[in-house]
This record gives C-alpha cells, structure tokens and sequence, in this order.
C-alpha cells in the first residue's frame, strides 16, 4: 500500500508502518496520507485514498466534509503532542509577563560595544515586566493541552480559571481539583489577567477573542494564542495594543498582520516542534493509518465513529453508510463476527464473512452506502 507523505513525518512514525507499506513524497495514485500542517484543501485525492491522518490535533487544514463524502477516514493524534504545546504555553505566559522578547533584540544592539554591560544596566528599566505568581490565567478549553496548562499554572503559583463545555469526566479527572470552572465565557474576560485559548478553530470559535470580549478584559491582560490564527480577530487585538488597553499578544500562528506590530510576540508555530512531539504524534498517526488500512479498525478518527474488531474466521470486509442502510442488516445478520457504531447520521460496521466479493456486490448498490472496504 502507498503512503503519500504531504509533510516530513518522523521515521520512528515511518517504520511503524511495517510490512507492505510504502511511502512517497509524490504520488499519483495512494491509499493513505500522512500530514502535518500542509494545506489539503485545494488537493483533488485519487480514488484510491481511504485514509488520511494527521499528525497533529488540529485538522483545520483538511476538507473534512469532503472526505466524508468519499468514504476517507480522517484521524488525529489527540494528546501526542500536549506537553510539547504546555511546555511553549509556560513560554508564552513568561513572555506575555515579562519583556524577555523585546529586550533580547535590544541587547543585540550592544554587540561589540565595549561598554555594552554598563548599557544592559542603564537600558534595562525598559524591559521590565510583572509576575505570574498571585495573577488569574483564565483557560477557554480544557481538553490534552489546556488542561496540562491549567495544572502546571496552578504550580507557577497562579489562579486558575477555565471554560470548556465540552469537558467530560476523564477530562475533569485530569484536572487539578483548584481549578475553578465557569460555564459563563464572559467571566473568563472580566477576571483573568492572562487568557489562553486552547480550542479547535470551528465556526463557533473563530473570532472569539474580538472588541466584544477584549472590552470586557482587564486593563493590560494579556491573550496567549497557542491554538489556531482565526481563533483572534487580529484587527481588533491589534488596535487593543495600540491604546494599551492590552499589554501582549504572543502567538505561534503568527501572520502578515500581526509580526511586528507592538505588543506582539510572534513564534513560528513551535507549540509541537520537539522531537518527543514529534516522534509520538507520528508514531500514533501511523498506528492509526496502518490497522485502518490493513483491518478497518477506527481509532481517534475526527469523522468516522470508532470502531474495532478482532481479527477471525472468513474475510474481513466494512462499510461506511449514510442512514439506516438497509442492506447492512443481512450482511451483519450472515457474519462470522461483527460490529458496528455510529456517528451522526454515519454507520460504519466492520464484519468477518463467508465471501467478501459477495458483501462488496450486495453493497455496493445498496442506497445510502458510501464506501466498502475489503482486506
Ligand atoms: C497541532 O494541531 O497539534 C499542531 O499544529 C501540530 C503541528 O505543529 O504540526
């Protein structure tokens, strides 16, 4: 089978691949992909293509409805690159209280200048900053990162406060227990001196930290941006920074409009840039795309509904429908072994049967089937 890879993928994640897998840089024809943070929208993917995963959280940079639509299963790597992404969120809260940023471009002004000691120690009021111990970091989204952030914030000797309507018990788990949590977004603006947004880019999201939410803010808060651009509305961050009404903005998704402007501290988009980070989101995303492809079996997909099946007696076969698919029932009712699940409106089933050309045929023409995949 062909791996086409749209990015460098770690070659620990590579080997994970095994027997039977190849990879290519360039290919016409794949039946899987590997990517990180290239753009896969303006991409027309062959018929071959079943699988493509992400190495990564964010899959903002894949057409997801698209692939639906096609029968691709679409995977993440949630989690596998969270400390990474804490450890640089740590970063960004220091470089929001402190003018580390600034005052090292200054002190490469002084190189070679003899009396350059003696500047630092005149020039250096100019940089000064403030503490994060005793200061409220208010989180929006508690899931691998924030959560992460939250408690070792917590460490750092801040209050802590966080929004995420989607945090489930595992997540609560995670958290440390002096987190104070508020269904109310508008609490976060008005009480935090730092906010730091950990949240996927989805409509709902996008834009979230605009003129509305910064007049709520404190006086000289600072935004953390670790998450995705879209997530700020850049205009209105900008002109906050402007009238001081905001002390920083620091980003790792930093664009044309905001590098260089005041206030802004612009990191290239390091949050996963470790080699831990980068080694466990490929190894998880290749162990992903690998017993998809061999097997059917789903795991942290972000549009199928996960799903897994031993290995057993006949041909293994599984099918991706829309609805209620009728002829899915006699297919699963004559099968060795099954299962099934859904997702939304999707139903996704993977079986062991006598014949896996028959199920193909009487599925195939079945209305509301997408795709059938055999082993
Ligand atoms: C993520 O979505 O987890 C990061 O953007 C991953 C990356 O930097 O490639």
């Amino acid at each position: 089978m062909k791996i086409r890879l749209f990015n460098k993928i770690a070659a620990v994640g590579l080997g994970r691949l095994g027997e039977g897998f190849e990879t290519a840089e360039d290919a016409a024809q794949y039946d899987g992909v590997l990517v990180r943070s290239a753009n896969l929208f303006e991409e027309s993917f062959p018929a071959s293509l079943k699988g493509i995963a992400r190495a990564g959280a964010g899959v903002n940079n894949i057409p997801i409805d698209r692939c639906t639509d096609a029968g691709i299963c679409v995977f993440n790597t949630p989690g596998a690159n969270a400390n990474a992404v804490r450890e640089l969120a740590v970063c960004a809260l220091l470089l929001a209280a402190r003018d580390v940023a600034g005052g090292i471009e200054w002190a490469k002004t002084l190189s070679g200048d003899p009396d350059a000691a003696k500047k630092v120690e005149k020039g250096k009021s100019a940089f000064a900053g403030r503490e994060i111990s005793g200061k409220t970091l208010g989180i929006f989204g508690l899931g691998a990162i924030g959560s992460l952030l939250a408690n070792a914030a917590l460490a750092l000797g801040m209050d802590v406060i966080g929004c995420d309507p989607w945090l489930g018990v595992p997540g609560a788990l995670r958290l440390d227990p002096r987190v104070k949590m508020t269904a109310d977004k508008d609490e976060i603006f008005k009480l935090s001196d730092f906010i730091s947004v950990h949240v996927p880019s989805t409509p709902e999201n996008r834009g979230m930290i605009n003129a509305a939410a910064i007049a709520l803010m404190k006086d000289g808060a600072a935004v953390l941006n670790l998450a995705r651009a879209d997530l700020i509305n850049e205009e209105d961050v900008l002109a906050a920074l402007e009238a001081g009404k905001l002390s920083r903005y620091v980003t790792d998704f930093p664009t044309a409009g905001v590098i260089g402007k005041k206030g802004v501290v612009a990191i290239p988009h390091l949050g996963a840039s470790t080699e831990e980070a980068e080694d466990n989101c490929a190894v998880m995303a290749a162990d992903q795309l690998r017993d998809f492809l061999n097997c059917g079996n789903v795991k942290n997909s972000v549009n199928f509904p996960a799903l897994s099946l031993p290995l057993g007696e006949g041909e293994r076969i599984a099918f991706l429908a829309r609805g209620e698919a009728a002829a899915a029932g006699e297919i699963l009712e004559g099968a060795y072994s099954s299962a099934s699940a859904r997702r939304g409106e999707l139903f996704y089933a993977i079986a062991q049967v006598k014949s896996a050309s028959e199920a193909r045929a009487a599925l195939s023409e079945a209305p509301g089937v997408i795709r059938v995949f055999t082993f």
